[in-house]
């Protein structure tokens, strides 16, 4: 079976959007604003993608974009700016930033109630001590996806490839709150093969084109594939996930695509985070 995150992605958005709806008009909408620096082709698709898919369910979104020479004092005051602003409860920073700009002293900077991308310290914390938080949207969406076919996760033997703040690493958390044994590995994991082939689901999340193959896992195991890798192959660019799709898809009991599997779903996690937080601030007034 494949599973369509492109649909799931949608139907999701369109709860969110009804849900929205509901907002008496006199209050105000939810507000995401996206910051994005430098020119980096990847970013700019991934933000446009999110400024369209938030305003289209009634979020009011915004990209305040800056040249990638901006200085790390200079964001941290944007940011700082974004923080009170009473119109705004969502903030994300796309990555990867510029060289000279520290990742984590900036995420650090954004005030965790906001913090859309589950990335600060405070909401990696309350993920993994099991008190309500703000998730990563990647390992969300993944989690969402694996629930459409799997309806009881206890102690089902999960993989996961790739230990990335983004993904990996709050995945492993995801599963572990699902009572599933959990196995994180990396590019560095010995043996790497023959864990896949214990997994009853196994998230690929490393980086590496079409590295699992159909020999790696069982036939019913459930496969998310996180990966985005641009190749040429005969002669033409691609976009192909870390797991072999085509040599994979007909052995396991389901599957993810890429593109049209992981990916339609972050935007929508972000956008359910961003709702998340809206509320919970509005509950706190
Ligand atoms: N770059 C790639 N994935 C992500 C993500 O989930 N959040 C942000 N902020 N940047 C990214």
């Amino acid at each position: 079976m494949i599973i369509d995150g492109k649909k799931i992605a949608e139907n999701l958005r369109e709860t969110l959007k009804k849900q929205i709806e509901q907002i008496p008009s006199n209050q105000p909408k939810p507000g995401l604003t996206v910051i994005l620096i430098g020119e980096d082709p990847a970013s700019q698709i991934y933000v446009r993608n999110k400024e369209k898919f938030a305003n289209e369910i009634g979020i009011n979104s915004k990209v305040l974009r800056f040249d990638s020479s901006i200085t790390e004092e200079a964001l941290t005051k944007e940011i700082h700016k974004l923080n009170q602003d009473r119109e705004v409860h969502g903030i994300l920073v796309q990555l990867p930033l510029p060289k000279h700009i520290n990742s984590k002293n900036i995420i650090n900077q954004i005030e965790p109630s906001k913090d859309v991308d589950g990335f600060h310290p405070i909401n990696v914390g309350n993920l993994s001590s099991g008190n309500d938080a703000l998730v990563p949207c990647t390992p969300y969406g993944c989690y969402l996806l694996l629930k459409e076919v799997i309806s009881d996760f206890n102690g089902l033997n999960a993989v996961v490839i790739g230990r990335s703040n983004i993904n990996g690493k709050p995945m492993t958390q995801l599963l572990l709150k699902e009572n599933c044994t959990v196995t994180i590995t990396h590019s560095k994991t010995k043996n790497l093969k023959n864990i896949c082939q214990g997994a009853d689901i196994l998230v690929a999340s490393v980086g590496i084109a079409k590295l699992v193959k159909q020999d790696w896992v069982k036939s019913d195991c459930v496969v998310i594939d996180v990966g985005i890798n641009r190749i040429e192959e005969n002669g033409s660019k691609k976009l192909v996930g870390d797991v072999d799709f085509e040599n994979v898809k007909d052995k396991v009991k389901a599957i993810t695509p890429v593109p049209g599997g992981v990916g339609p779903m972050t935007i929508s996690c972000l956008l359910q985070n961003t709702l998340k937080a809206y509320q919970k601030i509005n509950s706190q007034k």
